[in-house]
């Protein structure tokens, strides 16, 4: 028997005993083991070429071709044999784990609409009910709509009420109020009758507490016409109150200084943790300031546009998170913008 018989014999008888091994398996674990002993790298048939010096130099070739043949088909039998494994594997669970498809699916978690905008929208729809449009006015003010058009020159005490964060480019703010709003809507419609509310982010430098944050909501309500009076503020006001807070709802109007407006003055609401007795939320006075109102002052309407001969008007700005503090018994306003869903998620409707 030559060299080139035994290794070519050992091929063959290699290939049988492989052949067989690889029939009987039936699990994944057990094929990779087949595969490393008949197609790893210290396995038989790759030995063969390492060998191939102990065959006659002519006959290497056609020795190597063989065991190059012999690799290609285990290979192609180790493919076959794994796919079906996996296959059988597939039907079997197929048949054991059946798809129960009446099962009630999994609900997706659900958002919902922030407290702030709920009460804003809210807002909206109890003033357009008395006829009040949506108007939109810009965050990052100029400081003469901020200020000065509202009647508050440079240096002016009032100033220091509201104090902000500025812009490096002069005279450019984020907006203390949605106040400067006014002159915008009437310098938009003048000399045409207006019912507007103006609402939106204001910022202030200010020292946080339970009800003062540095950033909050004001809905800005300016109404200009003829004939418009104090009484005409008093009910419009009154009666938003009611509707928010129903019948019964306890309100004081208290007389207060702002530039832009003379006569001006707050209206407050009695205090919903303690009754009207005084505690920590109203800062021991049993009411909660909601908004600052009065006449637009004669200054700011004709900045406007308008003549105070002619036309007068009623202005208000409202603080929508402490509206919703009374509304929903909610005791620090901090909680708003601190973005902790078990907060946020009590109010998701
Ligand atoms: C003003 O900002 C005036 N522009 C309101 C006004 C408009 C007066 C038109 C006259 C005519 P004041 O600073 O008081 O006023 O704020 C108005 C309301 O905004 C307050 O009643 C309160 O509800 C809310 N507010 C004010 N500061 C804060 C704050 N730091 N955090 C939360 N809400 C605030």
């Amino acid at each position: 028997m030559s060299e080139k018989t035994n290794l070519i014999g050992e091929l063959e008888a290699l290939q049988k005993k492989a052949k067989k091994e690889l029939t009987a398996l039936d699990n994944p674990a057990a094929l990779q083991a087949w595969k490393r002993t008949y197609l790893g790298r210290s396995s038989p048939v790759m030995q063969i070429f390492k060998r191939l010096p102990e065959a006659p130099k002519e006959e290497r070739p056609k020795i190597g071709q063989f065991a190059n043949k012999i690799k290609n088909e285990l290979e192609a039998q180790f493919n076959k044999q794994e796919a079906a494994v996996h296959q059988q594997a597939l039907s079997a669970s197929l048949q054991q784990e059946k798809l129960d498809v009446t099962l009630p699916g999994r609900q997706p978690a659900r958002g919902g609409l922030h407290i702030a905008t709920q009460i804003l929208r809210e807002i909206y729809s109890i003033f357009a009910e008395m006829g009040f449009q949506i108007y939109r006015s810009p965050e990052v003010e100029s400081d003469a709509y901020n200020f000065e058009l509202l009647n508050i020159p440079a240096h002016h005490p009032a100033r220091d009420l509201w104090d902000t964060f500025f812009t490096t480019e002069e005279g450019i703010m984020l907006r203390t109020h949605t106040s400067p709003g006014q002159v915008r809507a009437m310098r938009d419609f003048a000399t045409e009758p207006i019912r507007v509310v103006l609402p939106g982010m204001c910022y202030r430098y200010e020292q946080t507490d339970a009800s003062h944050e540095f950033q909050f909501n004001q809905v800005e309500l300016l109404a200009i016409g003829k004939n418009i009076t104090f009484a005409d503020l008093k009910g419009t006001l009154e009666d938003f109150a009611k509707r928010m807070y129903g019948q019964n709802v306890r309100t004081r109007f208290r007389p207060s200084y702002f530039p832009f407006v003379e006569p001006g003055g707050e209206m407050d609401i009695e205090c919903f943790v303690c009754s009207g007795k005084g505690c920590s939320v109203c800062s021991r006075k049993g009411w909660l300031e909601i908004l600052g109102c009065g006449m637009v002052h004669p200054v700011v309407l004709r900045n406007g546009g308008y003549d105070p001969d002619v036309y007068s008007g009623f202005a208000a700005g409202l603080g929508p998170e402490r509206i919703a503090m009374l509304r929903y018994h909610i005791d620090d306003i901090r909680d708003f913008w601190a973005n902790d869903v078990r907060f946020l998620e009590q109010f998701s409707g």
